[in-house]
């Protein structure tokens, strides 16, 4: 019963404050008596929010108040999902948390509607877009833009691309080898695979975390490693980093060659995480700056060989690992996010003589090629050599945009 409560009160900051699942996880989880059940459940409500919003859509004649909703996704989620709660036990549990809840006339309601529940009883949409939304979790006006931009084929595939649930590690090249690093993991005969990015998809255990806390390989993605591959670093070079935080990928430059890098952010306390990654690295060379990118700042101005704008994105190439992303994206903030990532890369162009590497961890055109393809419209020094949008496949690759631009 405790652990529903948490599960449920976690949800409701949620839904209703906007908080964020894993920070609210990681500050109330821990008073739980079964942590996994805890995350299980709100990680599964968000996940299936939509398929959670349509069943009450179809149970319900009108639309219950925010807390009976939160209460009832997470009561059905239960039903459908979670085994080791017996049906008789939910449904008592939930009524007694909506008593608690100051909602004492809506038991009834509640216990009914719980009780009664079927989900094999529950009419599917036959239009083939609200379909795979109810299915896959993705808000039906998300799908539709996918349709748009992928065609039907593609979005099912990678909307439908099963959860990868192994970590991606690579090798602190300062202080181990890449074969080092191989034959630890062999000797711990941990469950692991090579990357293309040059390093391994691991499950995580023990020996890799160790590993990772003493600062010998670090968590980081595939796609992240060929973003920072791509600008193509050379000795002496002085490298810009305009969103850094929390520096994964300028410390990963800074061991690819023998470079400068301005590693800057917007938030003071992101800046005090990159500090501390360099730190657990032992990386060289790397100043932090406060800077917003989407201010001019002249003492920049062509100062650097190369910069990296891995602008602030919507994330949605990473939604299934971060379930709330869905809950909180909409057109209007995609829309103002393409602001901002133009002007951060019309003034990465006025600091830098040769390359920009322009990134995100999204699936949307709007927030990828559309600003790179705006932005050598308008600016005829610049050329585009190379863009790439990587969609998630299920085996570890993320949703991820990397494009290439280079002075003429
Ligand atoms: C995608 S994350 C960067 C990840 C980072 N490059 C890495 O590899 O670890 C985007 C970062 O941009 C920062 N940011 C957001 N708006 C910004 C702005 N206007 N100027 C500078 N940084 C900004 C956020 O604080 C966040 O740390």
């Amino acid at each position: 019963m405790n652990d529903l409560i948490l599960a449920f009160e976690i949800l409701l900051s949620i839904y209703k404050d906007g908080a964020y699942s894993s920070i609210e996880l990681n500050k109330r989880a821990e008073g739980a008596s079964n942590q996994a059940i805890v995350t299980r459940i709100v990680y599964g409500v968000l996940q299936n929010d939509v398929k959670l919003e349509y069943c009450i859509s179809k149970i319900t004649r009108k639309r219950p108040s925010k807390t009976v909703t939160v209460l009832l996704k997470m009561g059905l989620y239960c039903l459908m999902y979670i085994d080791s709660i017996p049906r008789y036990a939910l449904v008592d549990n939930t009524v007694k948390i909506c008593e608690k809840y100051g909602k004492r006339q809506l038991k009834g309601f509640v216990n009914s509607t719980l009780k009664n529940f079927d989900f094999a009883n529950i009419e599917l949409p036959t239009e083939r877009n609200e379909k795979l939304s109810v299915e896959t979790g993705v808000p039906l006006w998300l799908v539709k833009k996918y349709v748009k931009q992928y065609g039907y084929e593609e979005t099912e595939k990678f909307l439908r691309a099963p959860l990868f649930t192994k970590e991606h590690i690579r090798n602190n090249s300062r202080v181990l080898s890449k074969e080092a690093l191989r034959e630890i993991l062999d000797k711990n005969k941990a469950n692991y695979s090579e990357s293309a990015a040059g390093g391994f998809f691991v499950r995580n255990c023990a020996a890799v975390k160790e590993l990772c806390e003493r600062g010998k390989a670090t968590f980081q993605s595939a796609t992240s490693m060929l973003c920072a591959q791509s600008v193509g670093v050379e000795d002496g070079w002085n490298v810009l980093d305009l969103c850094s935080a929390p520096g994964g990928k300028a410390v990963y430059l800074s061991e690819l060659a023998d470079v400068r890098i301005t590693a800057c952010d917007i938030h003071e306390h992101r800046l005090d995480l990159i500090r501390a990654y360099v730190g657990r690295m032992t990386a060289k060379n790397i100043d932090t700056v406060y800077n917003d990118a989407r201010v001019y700042n002249k003492d920049f101005e062509d100062k650097f060989d190369a910069t990296l704008c891995d602008v602030p994105c919507s994330g949605l190439g990473v939604a299934s690992k971060k379930p709330d992303i869905y809950l909180n994206a909409s057109e209007q903030k995609i829309s103002e996010l393409s602001d901002i990532q133009y002007e951060i890369l019309c003034n990465a162009a006025r600091y830098t003589k040769s390359r920009i590497v322009y990134s995100t961890c999204t699936t949307l055109r709007e927030e990828n090629y559309n600003i790179v393809g705006k932005f050598v419209k308008e600016n005829d020094a610049w050329k585009i050599v190379s863009h790439k949008q990587y969609l998630p496949d299920g085996q570890g690759q993320d949703g991820f945009f990397i494009a290439v631009l280079e002075k003429k």
